[in-house]
C-alpha cells in the first residue's frame, strides 16, 4: 500500500479559526463495551448505546417500560483534555473504554461551509459519534484525526459522543508492555473545525538543500481541481503562486528570497506563512532551516552541529501530571531544557508528543527528535500492524513537517532483531522520505556486548544501520551492568559505520533527595551523578559521535517501577524530579554542556 498524503485531514490546523470543545464533558465507564456489543456479539441495543440522539431520563418519564443501562446527561462531567487516571480515584489503573459527552450550540446554519470534528489525541482508540451517528474510529493514541460531521450538524444544539478505549495488546503500536503509563483518554483538545467547501486541507513549506523555497499543498472539495492556489510569506515579500491538479495537490518551488533568517537554536526565526485558495486561508509560523549528513557529520544550516540534548516524556511537572501539556507547561519544560541544562536538542520519546510541544520548541529554538511508539516487542509480522504504524508515521509527519525544530524522524525504539523487523522498518524508512526528503532517519538502536583483552566492547550489529541517515544507540553500562563506574570510560565502541552516531539514551535512577556520599549505591543522587561523569567521559571518546539525549529529563510514572522506596510507580532516571528538583547529576550534565557550547560544539 503506497503511503498516501490523504492519510488524517485537516493535519495541522490547529492553527485554524475553531470552536474548542475543552471544557465540562461526561463520563461514564464501560469496562465490558456495553456501548458497543450485546451479550452475543451483536451491535449494543437501544438502552445501551451511550451516543444515542435523545434524553434518557425525558423518554423514560414518558415511557415508563423504556429500560435504560445509561444516562450520559446525568453522569458526572469532568473537564477535558487531560487523561482519566486523574479525574477519579477509581480510574488510576484503569486502561479500557470511557464514555465522554457534550453538547454546544451552534448559533447560526453555515451554509456553503464544511465541519470537522478534530482530536489532538485520544489514547488508544475513539469511536466518534456525533448528534446520534457514527463518524468514525481512530486508533493511534498520540496523533490527530479528524472527521467530516457537515450533513450533521444542526443549528441549536449539537451532541458529541467519544468512546476512548485504552486497551492495548500484542498487536498494537505500541504494544501492551512498555516502560511508561498508559494516559487513558481525551488527553488533547477538540475543536470544531469550519472550513470553505473546498479548502487547503494539508500544506508544507520548507527551505532545501539547494537553497529554494519549496510548497506542497493539497486542497479538498468539489472545486479543488484547477484552483489557483498562493503561498506568501509577507515580512519577505515572497509569492509564489499555481493552479491545483486534478488531485487537488500543487507543488513548486523557487530562489530562497534575499534576507531570509535561517532558523537555529540560537536564533530561531519564525515567519507568518498564509496558504491560500479560494476563500479558504491557512496560517502557520514555519522556520526555514536545512539538516543533512555528510560523512560522520550532522550539517544545521550546512554546519556541523552537535546535539546537546536530553530525552524526556509528554508529561508536565507535577506529583499527579494528566499529560494535559499546555503552551505554559511546555515552556516551563523546554525552558528548563534550554536554559538550564544549555542544550540545543531534545528527544519527545517515545511516541508523537503534543503539537503545543513541538510549537514551542520552533519558539524557544530547540532541535527535536519526533518517533512513533514502535517500541519492544511489537508484532512485527503482522500485516495490520504495519499498516497502523505505516498511518501512525504519516500522521505525525503530515502534522509536524512545518516544524523547523524536528531534524529527526525515528522509525523504531530497542526493537528486538528479526527479518520481519528489518523488513518492517525498512518500509518505515522508507515512508518517511517519501513523505518529507528534507530531514533525517534515525531510530533508537541495540549493541552486542563483548569482553575483548580484558575489556568491554560494545559492537553494534543492526541491518538497519543500512535505512538510517543518523544512528543512535541506548547504553546502560554501570547501571543494569555491574561495570564499576571507573571503568566505563575504558569501554570500547565498535559502532563506526561512517554515519553520524547519538546515544540516544543512558541514565541511572536517583530518587531526589536521597544521599548516600560514602557508599554512593544505586538510587542515590551521588552514584547518578558519577554514573553521569564516567557516561559522559565515555562518549568523548567516540570521535564519530554527534549527539547525546540521556535518559531522562524528567522522573516519569511507569507501572513497572515498582520499588516502596526509591520508585513507587515512577521511573526515577530524571535529572529532575516529577516537582522539577534538581538532582546533583542535573549539573553536572549542564555544566558538560556549558563546556561544550564554549568549545563551540
Ligand atoms: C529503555 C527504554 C526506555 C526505558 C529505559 C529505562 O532504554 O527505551 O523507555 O524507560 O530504558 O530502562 O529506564
Amino acid at each position: 500500500m503506497p503511503v498516501s498524503w490523504q492519510m488524517g485531514r485537516l493535519p495541522s490546523a490547529d492553527m485554524r479559526e475553531s470552536l474548542d470543545l475543552s471544557g465540562a464533558w461526561t463520563w461514564s465507564i464501560d469496562p465490558y463495551r456495553d456501548g458497543l456489543y450485546g451479550f452475543h456479539g451483536d451491535p449494543a441495543g437501544e438502552g445501551h448505546r451511550r451516543w444515542d440522539d435523545r434524553d434518557v431520563d425525558e423518554v423514560s418519564r414518558k415511557n415508563p417500560t423504556a429500560l435504560f443501562e445509561y444516562d450520559m446527561r446525568r453522569s458526572p462531567t469532568v473537564q477535558l483534555p487531560s487523561s482519566w487516571i486523574t479525574q477519579d480515584p477509581t480510574l488510576r489503573y484503569y486502561d479500557k473504554l470511557v464514555w465522554y459527552q457534550r453538547a454546544f450550540d451552534l448559533p447560526k446554519a453555515l451554509p456553503g461551509h464544511r465541519a470537522f470534528l478534530r482530536f489532538g489525541a485520544v489514547d488508544y482508540q475513539a469511536f466518534v459519534y456525533f448528534n446520534g451517528e457514527f463518524v468514525g474510529r481512530h486508533e493511534g493514541g498520540f496523533t490527530p484525526f479528524a472527521f467530516e460531521v457537515t450533513k450533521l450538524l444542526r443549528q441549536g444544539e449539537n451532541r458529541v459522543t467519544v468512546g476512548a478505549d485504552a486497551e492495548r495488546g500484542p498487536d498494537t503500536i505500541p504494544p501492551t508492555v512498555t516502560d511508561w503509563e498508559t494516559y487513558g483518554g481525551i488527553t488533547r483538545p477538540v475543536h470544531l473545525v469550519i472550513t470553505p467547501e473546498t479548502y487547503v486541507d494539508d500544506a508544507w513549506i520548507r527551505l532545501t538543500r539547494t537553497g529554494r523555497i519549496a510548497v506542497t499543498v493539497r486542497l479538498d472539495g468539489p472545486s479543488a481541481a484547477g484552483r489557483l492556489v498562493r503561498v506568501r510569506i509577507p515580512a519577505l515579500d515572497f509569492e509564489l503562486e499555481g493552479r491545483a491538479g486534478n488531485d487537488g495537490s500543487w507543488a513548486a518551488d523557487a530562489p530562497a528570497p534575499p534576507g531570509l533568517k535561517l532558523w537555529s537554536p540560537d536564533s530561531p526565526q519564525l515567519y507568518d506563512v498564509v496558504f491560500e485558495a479560494g476563500d479558504d486561508m491557512l496560517h502557520d509560523r514555519v522556520g526555514f532551516r536545512t539538516i543533512e549528513v555528510r560523512g560522520t557529520d550532522i550539517l544545521l544550516n550546512g554546519k556541523p552541529i552537535f546535539l546537546r540534548g536530553i530525552s524526556m516524556h509528554e508529561e508536565e511537572f507535577g506529583k499527579e501530571p494528566t499529560r494535559a501539556i499546555t503552551p505554559a507547561t511546555a515552556a516551563a519544560l523546554l525552558g528548563e531544557i534550554k536554559h538550564g541544562l544549555n542544550a540545543n536538542f531534545v528527544r519527545l520519546a517515545h511516541y508523537p508528543h503534543s503539537e503545543v510541544m513541538t510549537r514551542t520548541a520552533d519558539e524557544l529554538g530547540l532541535l527535536v527528535w519526533s518517533e512513533i511508539p514502535v517500541y519492544w516487542r511489537i508484532n512485527f509480522a503482522r500485516a495490520e500492524t504495519l499498516a497502523t504504524a505505516r498511518r501512525m508515521l504519516a500522521e505525525n509527519i503530515l502534522r509536524d513537517r512545518n516544524r523547523a525544530s524536528i531534524i529527526l524522524w525515528s522509525v523504531a525504539n530497542e526493537t528486538p532483531l528479526s527479518d520481519a523487523r528489518n523488513s518492517f522498518l525498512a518500509t518505515l524508512a522508507r515512508d518517511v522520505r517519501t513523505l518529507d526528503d528534507s530531514r533525517l532517519v534515525t531510530a533508537a538502536l541495540l549493541t552486542d556486548r563483548r569482553e575483548k583483552d580484558g575489556h568491554v566492547e560494545m559492537v553494534l550489529n543492526d541491518p538497519l544501520v543500512a535505512q538510517l541517515d543518523v544512528m543512535a544507540i541506548n547504553t546502560y553500562n554501570g547501571w543494569y551492568s555491574p561495570d564499576p563506574l571507573a571503568k566505563l570510560p575504558d569501554i570500547v565502541w565498535n559502532a563506526d559505520r561512517g554515519k553520524p552516531l547519538i546515544f540516544s539514551e543512558f541514565g541511572a535512577d536517583a530518587l531526589a533527595g536521597f544521599h548516600d556520599p560514602a557508599l554512593k549505591r544505586k538510587f542515590s543522587e551521588e552514584y547518578q551523578a558519577e554514573y553521569y561523569r564516567q557516561t559522559l567521559k565515555m562518549s568523548q571518546k567516540i570521535p564519530y559521535l554527534r549527539g547525546l539525549s540521556p535518559w531522562i529529563f524528567k522522573d516519569f510514572r511507569s507501572p513497572r517501577r515498582q520499588h516502596p522506596v526509591y520508585q513507587q510507580g515512577w521511573n526515577r532516571k530524571g535529572v529532575v524530579s516529577e516537582t522539577g528538583q534538581r538532582k546533583q547529576a542535573f549539573t553536572i550534565l549542564s555544566d558538560y554542556y556549558r563546556s561544550q557550547m564554549a568549545a563551540g560544539r
